[in-house]
């Protein structure tokens, strides 16, 4: 598919950092670039909506305030404390990537892709959002929900209908991060999908995206 006009590029990331300015959600890992606390954030998120992950994340980071500390815990003092979550597979990766951090990595989590995308439980989203949320570069982020928005803006029902994979909802999304502003970027995205561009019911009426959405055109 050819990228969208810049113009519409341009508009969108004006229009989506303008709302987050206004309607951003205040998420306690929002509030640090730490790498270690992104990453422990970014698995909980992977399976478990946000309501259910803030509590389980503020008592997790208190029993395992560092990757040293998580590393020398038993992996099943971290399974104990995460099982509630569910997708129990998570707590052991999670425990696995820092035992490889501290062997590896003298405790620091990889700021490349590569090195990143070679521990357990670490996709290209994952990676992705450790890059762009932990260490400020201009990653690329795609979830359900940035999917669905970046689907309904850009494609629009008929495309959307035969788009086979994922390999156009990253490159539109690489597409779209502005330079220097990736960070207010993804989470931004994020947020509208979330909480705005939902899957049942979206708020079209007072989106800033309707003039130029490729779904509200057509529906
Ligand atoms: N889901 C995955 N990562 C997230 C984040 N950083 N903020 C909100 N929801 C998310």
């Amino acid at each position: 598919m050819q990228p969208p006009p810049l113009s519409t590029i341009r508009r969108f990331q004006r229009r989506l950092l303008a709302w987050y300015a206004e309607h951003g959600r205040d998420l306690p890992w929002r509030r640090t670039r730490h790498p270690y606390r992104v990453l422990v954030s970014e698995i909980m998120l992977q399976q478990t909506q946000v309501d259910r992950v803030v509590p389980k994340y503020r008592e997790f980071l208190r029993h395992f305030p560092t990757i040293e500390k998580l590393a020398a815990a038993p992996v099943d003092a971290v399974r104990r404390l995460w099982y509630p979550l569910g997708y129990n597979i998570r707590p052991i990766r999670l425990h696995a990537i820092a035992c490889e951090s501290v062997a590896r990595y003298a405790g620091r989590l990889p700021d490349r892709e590569e090195a990143l995308r070679q521990m357990p439980g670490i996709g290209r989203y994952t990676a992705g959002a450790i890059l762009s949320f932990a260490y400020g570069q201009d990653t690329a982020v795609l979830d359900t929900n940035v999917r669905r928005v970046l689907g309904r803006v850009f494609l629009g029902p008929r495309r959307l209908a035969r788009v086979r994979g994922q390999r156009i909802f990253w490159d539109l999304a690489a597409a779209l991060v502005p330079r220097g502003r990736g960070y207010d970027f993804n989470q931004a995205l994020m947020d509208f999908g979330a909480t705005w561009c939902t899957p049942r019911k979206p708020r079209c009426a007072p989106c800033p995206m309707k003039r130029f959405c490729a779904t509200y055109r057509v529906a």
